[in-house]
């Protein structure tokens, strides 16, 4: 039977069954129409398959898998058929877990440095992010796997993330914050997309009929289905009729039979049930034709973690002390050298196959290294290893420094407050700079952070969170055995206060406002010209990139181009150039970026090779939104096309004209007016009022209100009490999801209390 028969073969009892998840992991079986269920776990950057499925809320021990390279990292290699491979190899993964979609990839944009779950997200910048996540879904999905692309929409901080209102004007949610889903979507047909928790303007994506209808399946083409984020479902029959498929996790008994009565009452129609039941059937028949009863070589996979992540470091200063010299004597210092930091926390959290470490491979590649922990992951300060340390390093040749952000300060559900390291890093950076010269510092962690002593110290190599071959990968570039060659994906901004999101990111408010609009990343540091640490695409060479010549050809009539740039390797080694192309509008009339990143090519170049890159412009690379018009239009005038080595290394140019609209409605507005002015009718969308508790109101709130406390007892007591006072990474996060959930999502999550019930309480305490 294909899957319309199957349909029409249903109950209304059975096709409302298969709206809501069986349990945390599985959708609904029908086994009387032979449709079996299938598994669904994370992601993003491996497979995190509960052992027993439905432990702990979702947060129970998972099975052993390759933890790869996650986003922050993979976007770093700039390097599509590198990400792509990841993506094929955690499909093999996932076929021989049997799990049929794997909940990635995270495309959320980096709106501040601060958010929590920076690490799964790929760039600030929307073609890169874009290009990269379909990669890694076109990797996945070859393998018969299918993905989910989260978290669709407008999810950029952790801090009230269930419950807060991203309050976005059209123009930045088209050009910005959808941007990269609309690329990944139309490139690369995600199997499902997830929605994310948080209201847009007002609305609760998951019944969000504008975001998931109109938008992504009406202009997008999108094919597959709509899933929850876990515990996200607003309204289950307004989510039918916006295009939701399934709500996630189950059982949810009183949604089903929400669906049932409103088909039963007419207020939701049959045929709109039948779309969403027909894409879900399609899509469990396709998870069907996956091989099963596969293997994966553990070992092999892990060589491939190995290579994503070493062509994937940012080498961001090098005084000449890298590659390391085996004649030289090192200390090598920081607890980081033996225990690396190599992923985030939260759901993605990948219960590592076998992790390596960087001393380890120091000793095992023939260098001279003496190490001294320097800080302790355990405890705040601790001077005797600091002591220890510094007089290490005074003995040596050279130090190796391994520092970076603690395991406690990136994590789902939370947004870091700061831009330093902890202390006891940057103490120990600025005491063995005073006793040795020659220090390199190899960096780990999520996302960026403030470096004072950068003037101080030699080398610099950003690794990210490398995966599990983080020693390994490590080595590989600093004995120079493979040339660094990643780039930054994301600014490094001189101070939290210069970043766009400054005051408007993560406070107590349910409503954040994005009030820098569409000037994001290098965008808004571009545009208000400020200095940054390190800027958009930077990252250096063992060898030097000449850029020779840039020529272009343009369509003007069909709005297609091709630019081909010459590029020499100039230096001693092999090496690989990630050659960037930013389109300029000259002399714009409207408010825009100064430039943005329109293309980019990673070439591979022998010692005094020379190479053309090419790429492609189409007219999405002139374009703005215009919201008067209600589509992207282009801007009549010359444009200035850059092949640059980082958005602040601008080496050649070619100016052409693009024909096009001045529209005399396009908006004046600038950074800093009247936010109001963004939004129809000069309203700013805020959230629905508060004050009154509702199934929207979140834990927290209701724990607040003492006699709400004991109406809702039962839930707090099966959600929030089992991760109080634990202390792993996991459990924190538990706790600030369980925090910020609204009633009706804790109602699912735990299963405590039914929806009705709820409903009958808040009556009686409002
Ligand atoms: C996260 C998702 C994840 C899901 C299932 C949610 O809390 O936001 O990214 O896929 O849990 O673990």
């Amino acid at each position: 039977m294909n899957a319309e028969e199957m349909v029409k073969n249903m109950t209304l009892e059975e096709k409302a069954s298969l709206t809501v998840g069986s349990d945390f992991w599985n959708f609904v079986e029908i086994e009387r129409l032979d449709l079996s269920r299938i598994l669904v776990t994370d992601g993003p950057h491996g497979i995190r398959k509960q052992k027993v499925l439905g432990e702990e809320m979702g947060s129970g021990e998972s099975v052993e898998a390759t933890c790869y390279p996650p986003a922050c990292l993979s976007s770093s290699s700039w390097d599509t058929s590198l990400v792509e491979k990841e993506g094929e190899a955690i499909g093999k993964e996932a076929l021989a877990e049997g799990v049929s979609i794997v909940l990635g990839p995270g495309a959320n944009m980096k709106r501040s440095p601060l958010c929590g779950r920076n690490f799964e997200y790929f760039s600030e910048d929307p073609f890169l992010s874009g290009k990269i996540a379909a990669a890694w879904i076109n990797g996945v999905q070859k393998r018969g796997v299918g993905t989910s692309l989260k978290h669709f929409a407008a999810n950029n901080q952790e801090r009230k993330r269930l419950i807060g209102n991203s309050v976005v004007d059209e123009r930045a949610l088209r050009e910005i914050y959808l941007a990269g889903f609309e690329m990944a979507v139309r490139r690369s047909q995600p199997w499902s997309v997830m929605c994310s928790y948080n209201m847009i303007n007002g609305k609760y994506s998951s019944d969000n009929k504008w975001l998931l209808s109109d938008v992504l399946r009406d202009e997008w083409g999108f094919k597959g289905i709509v899933m929850t984020d876990w515990g996200a479902m607003n309204d289950r029959v307004e989510g039918i009729k916006a295009g939701l498929d399934v709500e996630m996790p189950g059982p949810d008994k009183a949604n089903v039979d929400a669906v049932i009565k409103a088909v039963r009452e007419k207020r939701l129609s049959e045929e709109d049930l039948d779309k969403v039941v027909l894409r879900i059937v399609e899509t469990m028949l396709r998870a069907r034709e996956c091989k099963r009863n596969i293997t994966y070589d553990k070992k092999e996979h892990h060589e491939i973690a190995r290579y994503i992540a070493s062509h994937s470091f940012i080498l961001l200063k090098n005084e000449g002390l890298l590659p390391l010299d085996r004649k030289k004597s090192y200390a090598v210092v920081g607890e980081f050298a033996k225990k690396p930091r190599y992923q985030g926390s939260g759901s993605s959290r990948i219960n590592s196959n076998y992790v390596d470490c960087p001393y380890d491979e120091l000793v095992k590649a023939g260098y001279d290294v003496s190490y001294a922990s320097g800080y302790s992951l355990a405890v705040e300060s601790a001077d005797s290893l600091l002591n220890e340390a510094v007089c290490l390093a005074g003995e040596k040749d050279a130090v190796i420094v391994f520092a970076g952000l603690s395991e406690e300060s990136e994590s789902e559900g939370f947004d870091r407050s700061t831009l330093s390291l902890p202390s006891s890093h940057n103490t120990l950076i600025e005491s063995i700079v005073k006793v040795n010269k020659n220090v390199i510092v190899v960096l780990y962690g999520g996302s960026p952070f403030s470096m004072p002593w950068l003037a101080d110290v030699g080398s610099v190599l950003l690794c990210y969170l490398p995966g599990d071959a983080a020693g390994e990968a490590t080595v590989d570039v600093l004995s120079g055995e493979v040339n660094p060659s990643g780039k930054l994906a994301e600014t490094f901004p001189l101070s939290l206060e210069d970043t766009p999101s400054y005051g408007n990111f993560s406070t107590s408010d349910n409503d954040v406002l994005y009030k820098e609009s569409i000037l994001i990343g290098y965008r808004y540091y571009d545009y208000m010209k400020k200095d940054v640490l390190f800027p958009f695409g930077f990252g250096l060479s063992y060898t030097d990139f000449s850029y020779e010549a840039i020529e272009m050809e343009f369509d003007d009539d069909k709005k297609m181009g091709t630019v081909r740039v010459k590029v020499r390797n100039t230096g001693e080694c092999a090496g690989e150039e990630v050659v960037q192309l930013y389109v300029e509008k000259l002399k714009s009339r409207i408010f825009r970026p100064i430039r943005e990143l329109k293309g980019f090519r990673k070439v591979f170049l022998d010692k005094d090779e020379v190479k053309t890159v090419e790429f492609h412009l189409d007219e999405r690379s002139f374009s703005y939104y215009s919201v008067p018009l209600g589509r992207f239009d282009i801007e009549d005038g010359e444009y200035r096309i850059y092949a640059a080595s980082s958005s602040r290394d601008l080496r050649l140019s070619v100016d052409i004209h693009v024909s096009g609209n001045i529209s005399p409605e396009v908006m004046s507005w600038r950074i800093g007016d009247d936010f109001s002015l963004l939004f129809k009718d000069k309203k700013v969308p805020l959230s629905p009022d508060r004050s009154r508790l509702s199934v929207n109101s979140s834990l927290s709130e209701v724990m607040e209100n003492r006699n709400a406390y004991e109406a809702f007892k039962p839930l707090i007591d099966s959600y929030v009490k089992p991760f109080e006072g634990r202390n792993d990474g996991m459990s924190r996060m538990m706790l600030a999801m369980a925090m910020d959930m609204p009633l009706r999502g804790a109602s699912v999550m735990t299963g405590a209390m039914g929806i009705d019930e709820i409903k009958e309480k808040l009556e009686t305490l409002n």
